[in-house]
């Protein structure tokens, strides 16, 4: 789809690099050239992640870090730029949810989330954000959201307000950012199986068929597909498009809040699946 070369030179940092869709679209920058650091909590996932990319010829940094402490975001964006001398692109990926009734939430409930979605993805825009315009060097900054960021979903309220937050930010930033050449955009993923999406939100397989045959394309997103569209925006073509959300999502949106249709379940069918997801996650 692109010229191999498509992202050289490019440093990219990608939070909740060490698994998943963040871990997917890494090989792929990297594959086209990047060099890449990775973050997140799990130093054990991003060494793994690091040595995949590293077997692509690429440079790969994994830096142990909890997006939602300001100073841990502040010592790695630090840790990369000595390592690379720049950061000249930004992905925040890293995220938490669970399905949840929102009655049953508890205050800590709500903050579990918001704080490593909304608060981590401004700790890392601020601090990348400041080196960025110390540089003088342009940047670019992709945002991962969610189509209920705009829709709403059922039983993703602390996601669906955070995500929300997140694409405010976007739009806010692109306009604020762009006389220091600083580009914001987001992608809206549909479902796109991961091993931690799939547990925290695809309780049994009955979730997993009705969530498949909702989508007008009747499948599931592939991992390939997201990458490229994340190398898109991240790469020089792009340069006039800011302030904008892509969703890629085989028209699942266009059907309602993604998790909308587990309403059809009487609460007791419901609280008898959430438990047991949130008891296959040990948490
Ligand atoms: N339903 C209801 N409440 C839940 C819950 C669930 N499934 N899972 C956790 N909580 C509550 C806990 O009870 C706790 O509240 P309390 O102190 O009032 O009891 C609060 O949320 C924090 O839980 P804890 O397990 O201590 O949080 P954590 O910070 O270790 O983990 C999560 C954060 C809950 C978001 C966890 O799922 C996570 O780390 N996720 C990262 C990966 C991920 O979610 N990937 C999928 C992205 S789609």
């Amino acid at each position: 789809m692109f010229q191999k070369d498509l992202l050289k030179q490019k440093v990219v940092l990608v939070t909740g690099g060490g698994t998943g869709l963040g871990r997917s679209m890494a090989k792929r920058f990297a594959e086209l050239g990047a060099n890449l650091v990775l973050a997140s909590r799990k130093v054990e996932n991003l060494e793994a992640a690091a040595a995949e990319i590293r077997a692509l010829g690429a440079r790969a940094l994994a830096v142990g870090c909890d997006v939602r402490e300001p100073d841990q975001v502040d010592a790695m964006v630090a840790k990369a730029v000595a390592e690379f001398g720049r950061i000249d692109a930004l992905v925040n990926n890293a995220a938490g949810n669970f399905l949840a009734k929102t009655e049953d939430l508890s205050p800590n409930a709500f903050n579990s989330v918001v704080r490593i979605v909304l608060h981590g993805s401004f700790h890392c825009t601020s601090a990348v954000g400041r080196h960025m315009i110390a540089r003088g060097g342009g940047g670019n900054i992709l945002n991962i959201v969610t189509t209920y960021a705009w829709t709403g979903s059922a039983f993703v309220v602390p996601s669906a307000c955070a995500k929300a937050g997140v694409l405010a930010m976007t739009r806010s930033l692109a306009v604020e950012w762009a006389r220091y050449r600083i580009r914001v955009n987001a992608i809206a993923p549909g479902p796109f199986p991961t091993e931690g999406a799939w547990q925290a939100l695809m309780p049994d397989p009955s979730y997993e068929e009705m969530a498949r045959l909702r989508i007008p394309a009747k499948r599931f997103g592939r991992h390939e597909e997201l990458a490229d569209l994340a190398t898109y925006l991240l790469a020089d073509g792009s340069d006039y498009m800011t302030g904008e959300v892509v969703t890629i999502d085989g028209g699942e949106w266009l059907m309602g809040g993604e998790f909308n249709g587990l309403t059809i379940f009487p609460p007791e069918t419901i609280d008898q699946s959430f438990e047991a997801a949130r008891k296959k996650r040990g948490k």
